[in-house]
C-alpha cells in the first residue's frame, strides 16, 4: 500500500469536495506528520491517516466514521490503517495507540488554532501565541462548535502538556503554510 501524499490527496478529493472539510483534513495531516517526525514514526503513514480520517464525513455526516471501512477497503487499505481512522470516534472503546491518541488530540485542536489565527489582524499563524490560544479556550462564545473538553482530555491521554501541544501544533501548521504542497488550499484564508 502506498501512503504518499499525492495518492492520499487524490483519494480524499474523490470523496470530499467541501473546502472547509478539505482544509480540516489537511490541517490534521500536517499535525500528524509533525508528531510522527517527533516520535520517530513514519510521517507518510501518519499523514495518510490524518488526511483520510474524515473520508466518509461529507457523504455520511450522521453516521461517521462508520463508512470509512468500506471506502478505504475499496482502495486496498488494510485493517490496521482503517482501525486507526475509526479510532477517532469519540465513543471508540478500544485502548488507543500513540498514533490513535495523537489523531484524537489534533482533530479538534487544529481547527481551533486556525480559528484563533483567523481573528488576528494579520490572519497569520506565525505570530499566534500559546497564551492567546489558551485565553480563547476559556471564551465559550469563540468557536463554540469546538469541544474544549476533547482538546484537554485528548492531550492528557496523549501524555503531553497542553501548552506544549498547542505550541507544537501551531508551529507545525505555520511551517506548512510555507511548503509548496500546501499552497493549493491555504489553511488560513
Ligand atoms: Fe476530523
Amino acid at each position: 500500500m502506498q501512503y504518499s501524499r499525492a495518492k492520499t490527496w487524490q483519494i480524499l478529493r474523490e470523496h470530499v469536495t467541501g473546502e472547509a472539510l478539505l482544509k480540516h483534513c489537511v490541517a490534521v495531516e500536517i499535525a500528524m506528520r509533525a508528531y510522527a517526525q517527533k516520535f520517530g514514526e513514519d510521517p507518510d503513514y501518519w499523514g495518510a491517516v490524518g488526511l483520510l480520517h474524515d473520508i466518509d464525513f461529507e457523504k455520511f455526516p450522521h453516521d461517521h466514521p462508520n463508512h470509512a471501512r468500506e471506502i478505504l477497503a475499496s482502495y486496498g487499505y488494510d485493517d490496521e490503517f482503517i482501525t486507526n481512522v475509526e479510532s477517532h470516534a469519540r465513543n471508540w472503546e478500544g485502548e488507543r495507540t500513540l498514533l490513535q491518541k495523537t489523531l484524537l488530540a489534533v482533530d479538534e485542536l487544529t481547527g481551533f488554532i486556525i480559528a484563533c489565527a483567523l481573528v488576528r489582524p494579520d490572519k497569520s499563524l506565525d505570530n499566534l501565541e500559546v497564551k492567546s490560544v489558551m485565553k480563547k479556550m476559556k471564551d465559550k462564545a469563540f468557536a463554540r462548535a469546538v469541544n474544549r473538553e476533547t482538546i484537554v482530555n485528548s492531550a492528557e491521554a496523549m501524555g503531553v502538556d497542553l501548552k506544549d501541544h498547542i505550541d507544537f501544533v501551531t508551529k507545525a501548521l505555520a511551517a506548512a503554510t510555507r511548503q509548496p504542497e500546501y499552497q493549493e488550499l491555504p489553511l488560513v484564508s
